[in-house]
């Protein structure tokens, strides 16, 4: 209310279920802006800000409470729980909105709202103002500004609160008990939707229904493509295997990557890849902190693999020279975290005046680097090429320094190979 300020207006809208097949839809996901400011978490409704309104400042437009409906698709609000359990001031009807929104909008000078988002609201927006402005001879007056309302709740998203920690560590916990589960239940002979299922498996026993994203079981040369979903490949023994998942809790994600030998004991060339990527992921976490840049932890990360490369013999040349001509990106061509929140790769600028911004107490980011030999790569030794290695950690920057939320699952080498073979005395 005090961004949005006096005499303007903010809207946004709820996400709208999305057909999947026929009568079926999709899992219903709320707009994640809107559950934000709401915690609202039906489709057909749309949230209205108009600071210093004497009958109310938050008004909530949704589904009228029907019997029918209640039946058939079970609870829902209606605008008695819109009021009562969701701190509207005020709740009308959606279908009312063409009525009641001009009034709203009449008199106001800004219209802040999530601009081409949805072009249903673009339209409506313009039809409603438009429709002010044809009637100015009576004294009406149509807003003259539409603003974009993202940038204002992204900057309120990024910092977490203590509330939003709650969720988050949640959702890290619970993801990281589903990667050690995994790595227990890892065989070979199995396929990698078989462990994608104990993943999913784990998520839910922890009430956890929902993935943060796809999740990526990938074994051998499977790992080289980043973002694998497919899933049907089958374990082989003296493969790695990448699992890169993450559970939503309360629509707060986990985003955590693990590497691992399928045999449980790494070979020497992926024991020394891996030890590289993690001496990377070491050095890059390092580096976070209040007052640091953003950019610090993938400098860190991509300075220790160039180097580490250099003395593998993957690459050759001057680690200076190699950086600056970004000759790693050939084995790790990606960044090395993001903002994590309600989204997996979450909101909030990563530059401020074209600079890169600082890191400041609440913000949480993911540290991933990774190494990913091509199969086909034929600049390089035999023994290296089809291993694809990334490891990642959901990462909160406190007051003084840093925490990380999913350290539980195991990382070093010894710590791997030892939880894999009490798995095997476990099959015994
Ligand atoms: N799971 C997607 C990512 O790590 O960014
Ligand atoms: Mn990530
Ligand atoms: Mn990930």
């Amino acid at each position: 209310m005090q961004q949005i300020g006096q005499g303007n207006i903010a809207l946004i809208q709820s996400a709208a279920p999305s057909v999947r097949n026929r009568d079926v839809d999709f899992p219903f996901r709320q707009d994640s802006d809107f559950y934000y400011l709401t915690g609202f978490n039906e489709p057909d409704a749309l949230a209205v800000f108009i600071p210093g309104r004497e009958q109310g400042e938050y008004i909530l437009f949704c589904r009228e409470f029907d019997k029918t409906k209640a039946l058939w698709e079970g609870a829902h609000a209606g605008l008695a729980g819109a009021t009562k359990h969701y701190k509207a001031d005020d709740a009308f009807p959606i279908e009312d909105l063409d009525d009641i929104l001009p009034n709203m909008l009449e008199g106001k000078k800004k219209v802040f709202y999530p601009m081409g988002r949805d072009s249903d609201l673009d339209q409506h927006l313009l039809e409603w103002i438009n429709h002010l402005r044809s009637q100015s001879r009576l004294g009406l007056t149509a807003p003259s500004e539409l603003v974009a309302l993202d940038f204002i709740i992204h900057e309120m998203r990024l910092f977490k609160d203590d509330e939003e920690l709650i969720l988050m560590r949640r959702a890290a916990e619970v993801s990281a008990q589903a990667h050690i589960k995994a790595m227990q239940a890892c065989r070979a002979g199995l396929y990698e939707y078989q462990i994608e299922a104990e993943l999913i498996y784990s998520f839910m026993q922890q009430g956890l229904r929902h993935v943060a994203y796809p999740s990526i079981v990938a074994a051998g040369k499977n790992a080289c493509t980043l973002h694998y979903t497919k899933n049907t490949g089958q374990l082989i023994s003296g493969d790695l295997l990448l699992i890169d998942a993450g559970a939503e809790c309360d629509h707060y994600a986990a985003d955590i990557t693990r590497t691992f030998p399928i045999s449980g004991t790494f070979t020497e060339p992926q024991k020394r890849l891996y030890q590289l990527v993690l001496d990377a992921q070491t050095a890059a976490i390092a580096q976070i902190k209040p007052g640091a840049s953003w950019n610090h932890a993938h400098e860190a990360a991509v300075e220790t693999l160039t180097k580490g490369l250099v003395e593998l013999g993957l690459l050759k040349g001057s680690v200076k020279k190699l950086i600056k001509d970004e000759k790693y990106k050939a084995f790790y061509m990606h960044r090395t975290g993001h903002w994590l929140g309600m989204d997996v790769h979450d909101v909030g600028e990563y530059k401020i005046n074209q600079q890169w911004r600082l890191l400041e107490p609440g913000m949480v980011l993911t540290v991933e680097p990774g190494l990913y030999i091509p199969a086909n790569c034929k600049t390089v030794d035999k023994q290296w090429r089809g291993i694809g290695i990334r490891i990642e950690d959901d990462v909160l920057v406190t007051a003084t320094g840093h925490e990380v939320l999913t350290q539980l699952v195991p990382k070093s080498i010894a710590d791997i190979e030892q939880l894999m073979q009490e798995r095997h005395v476990a099959q015994l």
